[in-house]
């Protein structure tokens, strides 16, 4: 039963990946997305979103990184993913999911949903250019408008070949709204053979436990859950080996967000430091009122001294 990170554009870098694969019980990640158009990219612009290529593709913790492509020239897909298998990636993911407006302009994304032989024909590309190998998964939503070319678009997809197929259970028009339609991913799995992956909404264990149960799905991708309760898959996990396992106080959530922000201080320009730390405690505070707390306390603060100083006194009265 494997527990993936879900991709998160603009959220779970290099930095992220770190921290959250640091805690244990990920079995896989993802980079950020690598924009292909028509040309063959330079190994440094693999090697900017997915750092861990120095390290043979691995977090610290020992965890592979699958590098994400998106894009929709078969040829160009093809060319880069086998580059990017070149250097060393532990896989290649390719996103047919992303809902933005700008990306499914540039027919990028879940636009593609609309053309299932487009669709197949990239996987289809992309899977013959990479070593046997080097595993190809694809990430998909329900549909674009709704859900009625899904059956083509994963029958497209599985007569390619890949590794795996993730789904997040809703279409594009849904976005993010709740409810995940776990159940549809049941349907998917009696079309084919392909071992499937439930994404959408999985926000503690009685979630996973039904996600599991609606999708018939073992595998599973979390995505703003973990963002906003970091240790959800050692929760899950443990739940899974029937372990108990006590929930990851206000105080340790809190260190891991001063290592977050300790280390984009030696990465950002200073008026940028504060943003991911911000956008973090965005997330936590679904789950911790603290983090709603600190977010209001520093959302509007921009040096990096006065951030500093707002997390520390916040470490200091989560240990009082
Ligand atoms: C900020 C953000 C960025 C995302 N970026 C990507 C991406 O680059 N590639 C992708 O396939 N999905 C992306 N997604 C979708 C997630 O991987 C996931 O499918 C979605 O959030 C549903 O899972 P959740 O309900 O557990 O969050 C993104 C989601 C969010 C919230």
């Amino acid at each position: 039963m494997r527990l993936i990170l879900a991709p998160m554009e603009g959220v779970i870098d290099y930095t992220l990946r770190e921290l959250l694969t640091g805690l244990g019980a990920l079995d896989r990640c993802v980079t950020e997305f690598v924009r292909v158009s028509d040309l063959l990219l330079p190994p440094r612009v693999f090697l900017r979103y997915c750092p861990e290529l120095k390290h043979g593709g691995v977090t610290t913790a020992g965890v592979p990184v699958y590098l994400q492509l998106l894009g929709s020239d078969p040829p160009a897909m093809a060319e880069n993913a086998a580059r990017a298998a070149q250097l060393g990636a532990r896989g290649i993911d390719l996103n047919f999911g992303c809902p933005s407006k700008t990306v499914n302009r540039t027919q990028g994304g879940a636009v593609l949903l609309r053309q299932p032989e487009r669709v197949h024909a990239i996987v289809d590309a992309v899977r013959r250019a990479v070593p046997g190998s080097t595993p190809v998964t694809v990430k998909i939503r329900l549909g674009y408008d709704d859900n009625s070319l899904l059956e083509d678009n994963v029958r497209g997809i599985a007569a390619a070949g890949p590794t795996e197929l993730a789904v997040h259970a809703r279409t594009r028009r849904d976005a993010y709204r709740p409810p995940a339609h776990w159940e549809q991913l049941a349907r998917i799995r009696e079309w084919i053979q392909v071992p499937v992956i439930a994404n959408g909404e999985i926000w503690s264990i009685e979630d996973a436990q039904r996600c599991r149960q609606a999708s018939g799905c073992d595998d599973l991708m979390l995505g703003r859950g973990i963002l906003s309760r970091p240790d959800l898959a050692c929760l899950i996990r443990a739940n899974d080996q029937q372990r108990e396992l006590e929930p990851l106080p206000w105080p340790a959530v809190l260190a891991l967000v001063i290592r977050l922000f300790e280390t984009m201080r030696d990465i950002y320009k200073p008026r940028h430091v504060g943003n991911p730390v911000k956008q973090w405690l965005a997330y936590q505070r679904y789950y911790f009122p603290q983090a709603a707390r600190l977010f209001e306390r520093i959302k509007r603060l921009q040096n990096p001294v006065d951030i500093h100083a707002a997390l520390c006194q916040e470490i200091m009265l989560a240990g009082s």
